[in-house]
């Protein structure tokens, strides 16, 4: 009855966990939400307030389709202040969010017959938008033993030769890991000198705890700038997950193809939004800095928790707002199996919202987010805790009976 690419792929799993979540609280469960994959701070003032005036201007009709040139200007001269690189407006588009400035690339690049290198734990969505452009996903793994660092010893060895992109997201979700400038460089020598793709998922590059290098644009422009692919958001730095707002730059070619695959789909971004973009992207950007304070104190404090119950291993992450735990010895055969079954029975039981590692193909972990306030994550992880030890109970009262 539906077409064949629909059978392909399924609805995003993380969205799934939220969708539940909320539909329990609508209902007026008293749920822990841990599932969130977004601020819980407000936009900021100045933001909003651009939206508003935007609103009041009228400005409320189509734009460009590839987006306003005010608001490419203002992520061009964000990516040269950030990271020195150039940019010009031709080479810049604005989509609805980064998942669209990705998706836009992925069709526009990728097709039957190519193979394309990602990286899991990873955001599920990078490998559907390969299948959907037809392309074939060749995963690499990263490992909780050395916090998830993306190696790239590790991409190299999956190169073949219908290699034709490679697409990396660092800050990674859910494993908030970066690749270092290091195995970036040798992984953009390699795919400069075979004329590989390579595409950079940069949507929590606003959101790196310690001053690491993280440089990525940098390292591409340099080595390979007609075969590089950023792509960015307003979503998570600015708090504005649902104004929808991302971006892609690179080769004015690849840019056209992505405007006119944009043109007949959905057009342009929402003209309200890309006042409010320019907004985030060149006004102040201390309440980028103000809450990331806040995001790295509660990854040390929910840390610092969860440490009470040693079999609930967890890593910090470098970046993101995301705890990636290890809870496989809370599975067993004639138990809960997966993650997916603890992540249910907290949710029934313990009334927590937290995502299955599944989702990201790590069967054995669950994701945390922390972007909620410290109250609710004492909460949360007070009830995880609870509840994983009342299953030892349960376990002890089953072997003794
Ligand atoms: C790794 C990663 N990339 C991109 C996105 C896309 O976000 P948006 O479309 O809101 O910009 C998300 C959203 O969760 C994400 O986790």
């Amino acid at each position: 009855m539906l077409a064949e690419r629909t059978k392909r792929i399924g609805v995003s799993p993380t969205m799934k966990v939220a969708a539940e979540a909320m539909r329990l609280k609508a209902q007026g469960v008293d749920i822990v939400d841990l599932g969130a994959g977004e601020p819980d701070f407000p936009t900021p003032p100045h933001v909003s307030a651009a939206a508003h005036a935007a609103i009041d201007a009228n400005f409320t009709k189509y734009t460009t389709n590839s987006g306003t040139d005010e608001m490419k200007r203002a992520v061009c001269a964000r990516y040269k202040a950030d990271y020195g690189v150039e940019y010009t407006p031709a080479e810049t588009i604005i989509s609805a969010g980064g998942k669209q400035a990705l998706y836009n690339a992925a069709l526009c690049l990728f097709g039957a017959g190519d193979e394309v290198i990602t990286h899991m734990p990873g955001w599920p969505t990078l490998v559907e938008q390969i299948k959907l452009a037809d392309a074939t996903p060749v995963i690499v793994r990263t490992r909780a033993e050395d916090n998830f660092r993306l190696h790239a010893e590790t991409i190299l060895a999956a190169l073949a030769p219908r290699t034709r992109g490679i697409v990396i997201n660092s800050p990674g979700n859910p494993t908030g890991a970066l690749i270092s400038e290091d195995d970036l460089t040798r992984v953009a020598d390699e795919a400069a000198r075979r004329d590989i793709w390579i595409l950079v998922d940069l949507c929590y590059e606003r959101l790196i705890y310690e001053p690491t290098p993280h440089n990525l644009p940098g390292i591409l422009v340099a080595r390979m700038r007609d075969r590089t692919v950023l792509c960015g958001s307003s979503s998570k730095a600015y708090a504005m997950t649902g104004w929808r707002c991302g971006w892609a730059l690179g080769p004015a070619a690849l840019i056209s193809a992505c405007n006119a695959l944009q043109s007949h789909s959905t057009s342009n971004v929402c003209s309200i939004t890309q006042k409010a973009a320019v907004a985030a992207l060149t006004g102040p950007q201390d309440c980028v800095t103000a809450m990331l304070d806040e995001y790295r104190n509660r990854r040390d404090q929910v840390c610092e928790w969860l440490a009470a119950e040693p079999r609930l291993r967890v890593g910090k992450p470098e970046g993101a707002f995301y705890l990636f735990i290890d809870v496989s010895d809370f599975l067993s055969p004639d138990g809960l199996r997966t993650t997916s079954d603890l992540a249910q029975a907290l949710l029934d039981e313990a009334r927590v919202a937290i995502t299955p590692g599944e989702a990201f193909d790590a069967p054995g972990f669950l994701r945390l987010s922390y972007a909620t306030s410290l109250a609710e994550l004492q909460r949360g992880t007070d009830r995880i805790i609870a509840f994983v030890r009342a299953l030892d109970v349960q376990a002890g009262a089953a072997a003794g009976a």
